[in-house]
């Protein structure tokens, strides 16, 4: 039966280039003949029923900015067999054909249950964490990484001025791929994250094997999911080198912000990919891109996939340091 009423939402952390899919949901359902909603607030909003009828309008001027227009919340109502339950029967009374999720790993799980109720789902990865498996990148992970380098460029400017150990802590939740691409993409001399081995020893050893070769400065970056916190780090170094250091915790920074060229084109794509798999009859997928090439792929299997390891990247972070 072909699908003639569907529905996008954005879940959990809020990613830059969330606008621009739902922009690319809207007005590729629009373009495909479908009637589309909105959702506000992510799962919460399903469980309200706060279903917004969309036209193409109402997705303009939003492709630049960062956020979500259909706002976002982290759900504990989903959660409850009740609120699930609340949640299909306002997806029922609103004859949703098909639902497009834009969102991280809890996202795209709340999606799978959905699926696993007879709702057709397609699921986009928005976070700025990059730790689905499946896809090569989420959207509003090159965004945040280039705010990250932005951030880590003024950082080295004082700690050089200073002969200062900065220490960074950068967001991900248990994925260090902000830190490792930041840290590369800005020269940062130790990159401490939840892939690497690294001792607190080893990092005091670093250090000082910096400042014997004449660095003016030594720039750690710390993925939250590391095995140390800054705090951890500042206390050896102080204790093991004698030298200052100062921590900086670029937080929900990292989330904001007008999302990048890339960010923009991805999520364009990916938003009009899903639409077209839900219009194929396809019942629950996970859209991502791999080698540059858009694709679906069953959404169970895909939150199975484990993340790729950053041998190469990490490597290369230890090289040119
Ligand atoms: O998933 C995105 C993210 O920003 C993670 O990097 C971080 O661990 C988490 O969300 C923070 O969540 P909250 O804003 O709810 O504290």
């Amino acid at each position: 039966m072909a699908i003639e009423r569907i529905a996008v939402l954005t879940s959990g952390g809020d990613s830059p280039g969330m606008n621009a899919a739902i922009r690319a949901v809207v007005r590729t359902g629009l373009a495909r003949g479908l009637k589309v909603f909105g959702v506000r607030h992510g799962y919460q909003g399903l469980v309200n029923g706060e279903f917004i009828p969309m036209d193409s309008f109402m997705v303009s001027d939003m492709l630049q900015r960062g956020g979500t227009g259909l706002f976002t919340a982290r759900s504990k109502e989903f959660m409850t067999e009740e609120g699930f339950r609340r949640a299909l029967m306002m997806l029922e009374s609103f004859k949703i054909d098909g639902l497009v999720v834009i969102g991280g790993d809890g996202s795209m799980r709340g999606a799978l249950d959905l699926a696993k109720h007879g709702v057709a789902v397609a699921g986009l990865p928005g976070t700025i964490d990059n730790d689905l498996a499946y896809t090569d990148y989420t959207i509003g992970f090159d965004t945040a990484v280039n705010t990250a380098v932005n951030a880590i460029g003024n950082l080295r400017d004082t700690s050089s001025a200073h002969g200062m150990v900065t220490i960074v802590e950068l967001m991900g939740r248990h994925c260090g791929d902000i830190a490792l691409f930041a840290g590369i993409a800005s020269g940062g001399d130790i990159i401490v994250m939840p892939e690497t081995e690294y001792s607190l020893e080893d990092i005091c050893r670093e250090v000082v094997e910096g400042r014997n070769a004449g660095k003016l400065h030594c720039l750690i970056l710390v993925a939250e999911g590391a095995p140390f916190s800054c705090q951890d780090i500042k206390e050896a170094v102080q204790e093991r080198t004698g030298m200052e250091s100062r921590i900086t915790v670029l937080g929900h920074v990292q989330r904001g912000g007008s999302p990048t060229a890339f960010d923009r084109i991805l999520a364009s794509r990916l938003g009009a990919h899903g639409v077209d798999a839900l219009i194929e009859g396809k019942k629950a997928v996970a859209v991502g891109i791999r080698n540059n090439e858009i694709f679906d792929m069953d959404m169970a299997k895909a939150l199975e996939m484990k993340r790729p390891e950053r041998t190469e990247l990490i490597r290369l972070g230890e090289i040119l340091k």
